[in-house]
């Protein structure tokens, strides 16, 4: 069966990066307005063919989500009614994945797995989900894509290695941390997070001290900011001459997030391009890791 590439209208950088290295067509999906704000897609009439293709479809659920969701499942849908055989939906950045608790035996992460497997998808590839366990009761196979070594990989490239404290904003990022600190031969730390409203978080305690020069806070997502924020505001009150960094793998960055971000304690800030931000219009602490080569690799055993 032969496989193509198909772009949402957002983020068709990171599905033409992941076609490159694939080195596979791409083809991009066009998106029509109405005056009410509904949508229609389809592809360019230069488009070929589909019927009996695999079609893999790369789009991030990222900001704006609901928007984002809804052209992704109208494009899975627009797919199958074009007789493709075989549809994979890479969603590098999985919105809704942190609405992870299950009501009603169903989570919210888990009712939009099956909002995607109606809409047309067999599978879903994504990255560093929020909590993994959502695969256990998907109603279709997850593929999600673990950075830990990536992430490791490229911090040694970053910052001498002996002198380094992986530090984990809150419990639920301790496993990620571990995994990373293990690989690199570095020293732990973890902080407890209490949530008391929506988007809204209190650091409460920390676990462990960071004895080195260099603090690197690593976590899934940077949304508002908030954690990122008030864990660095609390190292720098525990240990004033730590130089501090943060890793995050899914640059949300809502609100004022890169203003704040950029004012803060931090030294550099690594995302990574689950979600595209073109450097320009990143404050200058920010970098970007480009993941596009690990989606590609993960994709090679399903062409
Ligand atoms: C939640 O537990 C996640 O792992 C992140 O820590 C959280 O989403 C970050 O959000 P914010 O940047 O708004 O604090």
């Amino acid at each position: 069966m032969h496989t193509i590439l198909i772009a949402c209208e957002s983020h068709k950088q990171q599905a033409q990066a992941i076609a490159d290295h694939l080195k596979l067509p791409l083809h991009e999906v066009v998106v029509t307005h109405f005056a009410d704000s509904e949508i229609s897609v389809g592809l360019k009439a230069s488009a070929p063919s589909l019927a009996s293709l695999h079609a893999i479809v790369v789009h991030s659920t990222s900001y704006p989500v609901n928007e984002n969701l809804v052209e992704l499942l109208l494009t899975l849908q627009m797919l199958k009614n074009k007789g493709v055989k075989k549809i994979t939906a890479v969603i590098p950045y999985f919105g809704y994945a942190r609405q992870d608790r299950l009501q009603g035996g169903e989570s919210v992460a888990g009712f939009v797995l099956r909002l995607l497997q109606e809409a047309g998808a067999d599978s879903v590839v994504t990255v560093e989900l929020h909590n993994p366990n959502i695969i256990d009761d998907a109603p279709l196979p997850v593929t999600n894509i673990v950075l830990t070594d990536v992430i490791a990989d490229y911090i040694a490239q970053q910052e001498e290695q002996n002198d380094l404290t992986i530090i984990a904003p809150d419990r639920g990022a301790l496993g990620r941390v571990e995994a990373i600190a293990d690989r690199l031969d570095a020293s732990t730390m973890v902080y407890d997070k209490e949530r008391y409203a929506v988007n809204k978080t209190r650091i409460t305690a920390s676990s462990g001290t960071c004895k080195t020069l260099k603090g690197i806070i690593v976590d899934d997502i940077i949304d508002t900011g908030s954690t990122m924020m008030q864990v660095a505001d609390k190292l720098h009150d525990e240990h004033s001459s730590c130089h501090m960094f943060a890793f995050a793998v899914h640059p949300v960055l809502s609100g004022d997030a890169r203003r704040k971000l950029q004012e803060s304690y931090f030294e550099r800030i690594w995302i990574t391009n689950t979600i595209t931000w073109d450097q320009g219009t990143l404050p200058d602490k920010f970098v970007v890791v480009d993941i596009s080569k690990y989606i590609a690799d993960s994709l090679r055993t399903l062409i």
